[in-house]
């Protein structure tokens, strides 16, 4: 049976430990800090410098980045990516079988509730449902933004974008129009890609392997890779692990973000796939 435990440091977590794969999510913010089918190296990336406090957010596997995504739009004050990703969530099911396990986690905030599914297994499958529990129409952003491991970023690419634009906000948030070309990375990358239901598949020579994120109910994709310098400044990232990781995030942000009415519920879905090339 899943059941809570401690982590090495204290934190509540749920190992998964089944034929079908190893894994665990920590209920600070609903994160999914690992998952691996057999066979396969770990398919989430977590940073050896993470904090695992019960306060700040976890850096690596899959923060969940909500209500808003980024900055707060009007209050300074308020933390980046939301509450949700800081929060103690409450397990509230779980079920095993030999292929998969299947958690529930839930959290409530002022005017939200939200329900979050991990279906861990061969495959990664994550559901986050939105409901607007005001009574009033709300904007929502939100983000599955998932930390993948990689051989080496510099060798990866990334497909499924090349007829997309995007939003560079290493570049004063500038609108790229589509380059039609496979994402590589040669430096800093932080791109919004908006307006795409498109798979995204990362291409990993290096560990023969190819990684396809697949999402629902959002139209916003997010690459991210900090590089050598934004690494260096990130008291919870490695200054070199930075060449191990890049994040392809599933999301409804930006011209994507819902508005919720009252009593409206809406979905957030990644699945992640892991296939060997070799
Ligand atoms: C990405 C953002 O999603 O998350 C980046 O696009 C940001 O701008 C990155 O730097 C990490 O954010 P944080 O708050 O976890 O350091």
């Amino acid at each position: 049976m899943a059941k809570i435990t401690p982590d090495d440091n204290n934190q509540p977590h749920v190992a998964v430990r089944t034929p079908a794969a190893t894994g665990s999510v920590h209920l600070h913010g609903a994160t999914v800090t690992g998952w691996a089918p057999p066979k396969h190296q770990p398919v989430l990336w977590t940073s050896s410098k993470s904090l695992f406090d019960g306060h700040n957010p976890i850096r690596g596997g899959v923060p969940i980045c909500t209500p808003w995504f980024g900055a707060h739009p009007t209050d300074t004050d308020a933390p980046a990516h939301g509450l949700a990703r800081t929060a103690a969530w409450t397990l509230d099911h779980a079920g095993l079988s030999e292929e998969e396990t299947l958690l529930g986690l839930g959290l409530e905030l002022p005017g939200l509730k939200f329900a979050y599914g991990v279906l861990m297994g061969h495959g990664l499958k994550l559901v986050l449902e939105i409901t607007n529990t005001g009574d009033t129409p709300r904007r929502v952003e939100a983000a599955l933004h998932t930390y993948l491991a990689v051989s080496d970023a510099r060798k990866v690419t990334i497909t499924g974008l090349e007829q997309t634009s995007y939003i560079d906000k290493v570049n004063g948030a500038s609108v790229v129009p589509a380059t039609g070309e496979p994402i590589a990375f040669t430096g800093e990358t932080d791109r919004v890609y908006t307006d795409t239901d498109h798979d995204v598949v990362l291409h990993d020579p290096g560990l023969d392997r190819t990684i396809t994120v697949s999402k629902d109910g959002g139209l916003s994709t997010i690459i991210w890779n900090p590089w050598i310098d934004k690494a260096a400044r990130m008291a919870d990232f490695g200054d070199d692990e930075w060449t191990g990781m890049c994040c392809i995030e599933s999301a409804a942000v930006g011209d994507d973000a819902w508005t919720l009415e009252p009593g409206e519920t809406r979905a957030l879905a990644a699945t992640i796939a892991v296939q060997s090339t070799d």
